[in-house]
């Protein structure tokens, strides 16, 4: 039996957390044949993610270089693709999210006429400079998509105002619940001993992450101004910082938090311990985008500090709140969740509306369906 070729590219953490549960259902596909090439776009980032799914990549184009521009990225991504597409020759190339590589990934695979799937297609802010470069890259990849894989109806519904036919829109939820399915135990225990020390029954844990290219600067500091500020008001409140390897944060969080024994500036943890201390946190501050999509599953409040989000389902379900980059706003929020017990348990409500923990299984019944199928010129 001739099976369908499948090519999976991802480079960064968030790809490979969201793209490992879809490769794991196809290692059971006998009718599949996946192809795993990372871009490596991030590098120890993500060898944590390749390491606790147990991954091996097929092709590793090791494009990282410390203080990458978004060209380099982009160009040293679709000359190494090119390379592995022609050798492959795959009936459809999978990628995930709006990364550089994704886009990378969509336009090699485009120029030699393969199959694209995006998984987590249709997420749309309106803003093409926020999140940047990642909107873009969004619309981009879908001109090119043959599957858009929309993880909610929201997303199906851009796409559709965009013009795209409905027969290649499928809801299918977020991977990101299966991932998170898979990680989170309720008897977790950390071997990270801050982890392990802190006392989760008096103490409540203010869970900070920030990295967005958009927040470099003014709006970063204002956010760590904040928290420090929170940090040093409220003596039971513990802030755990996994800082994102780029310089320009760790440097920002180093001036502003300056030796804030409430806040703890560790290295980014694997996924596993990350989630189980979603898991027991009190609250979460972000300015991620799987973030936004792990909190509300677990029923953990999350302050989005951004100015626009393209993931409005978590704040119509009431445990997100967008509230933006300004100094006071955040420390007028944080506050209200950690003084008023009734707008806490407002926001404490387990949601799910990313996801059942099954968009892997649809995502691979699609393929199996139509992968076989010629790309529409
Ligand atoms: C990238 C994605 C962003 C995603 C984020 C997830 C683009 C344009 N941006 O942003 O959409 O939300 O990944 O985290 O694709 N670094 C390391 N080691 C690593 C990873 C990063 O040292 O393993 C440092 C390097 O100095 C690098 C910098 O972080 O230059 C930024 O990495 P880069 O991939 O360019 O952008 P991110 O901000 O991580
Ligand atoms: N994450 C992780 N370790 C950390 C911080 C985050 O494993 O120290 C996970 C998190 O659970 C989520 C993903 O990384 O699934 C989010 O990645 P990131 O914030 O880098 O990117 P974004 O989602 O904003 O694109």
């Amino acid at each position: 039996m001739k099976k369908i070729k499948v090519m999976t590219v991802f480079g960064t953490r968030p790809e490979g957390i969201k793209m490992a549960p879809i490769i794991k259902v196809m290692e059971n596909a006998s009718e599949i044949d996946n192809t795993i090439c990372i871009t490596a776009q991030h590098r120890e980032m993500l060898d944590q993610v390749l390491n606790l799914f147990q991954i091996e990549p097929d092709y590793d184009l090791n494009i990282f270089k410390p203080g990458q521009s978004l060209t380099e990225i982009t160009m040293k991504a679709l000359e190494g693709l090119e390379k592995v597409i022609l050798e492959v020759k795959p009936d459809v190339l999978l990628v995930q999210g709006d990364t550089s590589t994704v886009f990378a990934g969509a336009l090699a695979a485009f120029y030699q006429k393969v199959k694209i799937g995006h998984v987590e297609a249709g997420l749309r802010s309106g803003n093409l400079y926020s999140p940047y470069p990642e909107e873009a890259n969004r619309k981009l990849t879908g001109i090119l998509t043959d599957f858009h894989f929309a993880p909610t109806e929201t997303n199906k519904d851009n796409l559709l105002r965009e013009g795209y036919s409905i027969e290649k829109i499928f809801i299918t939820g977020n991977t990101v619940i299966d991932a998170l399915q898979y990680s989170v135990k309720e008897d977790y225990s950390f071997q990270i001993p801050l982890l392990d020390n802190i006392d989760y029954k008096d103490k409540r844990i203010i869970l900070l992450t920030s990295h967005r290219r958009e927040n470099l600067g003014k709006p970063m500091e204002n956010i760590f101004s904040a928290i420090n500020q929170i940090a040093l008001e409220y003596e039971d409140i513990e802030v755990v910082f996994p800082i994102h390897l780029n310089p320009k944060v760790r440097q920002i969080a180093n001036k502003i938090f300056n030796g804030n024994r409430r806040v703890h500036l560790i290295e980014p943890l694997d996924y596993e311990p990350f989630t189980n201390l979603m898991a027991r946190s009190y609250l979460v501050v972000t300015d991620s985008g799987g973030l936004q999509e792990e909190a509300p599953s677990l029923g953990k409040p999350v302050l989005v500090v951004r100015e626009e989000t393209e993931r409005p389902e978590g704040i119509e379900a009431g445990t997100a709140k967008l509230v933006g980059t300004n100094y006071d706003n955040i420390l007028k929020e944080i506050d209200i969740l950690l003084s008023n017990q009734k707008e806490y348990e407002k926001m404490a409500n387990a949601v799910n509306p990313y996801g059942d923990g099954r968009a892997s299984e649809r995502i691979v019944d699609i393929i199996l369906k139509h992968g076989f199928s010629k790309k529409q010129e």
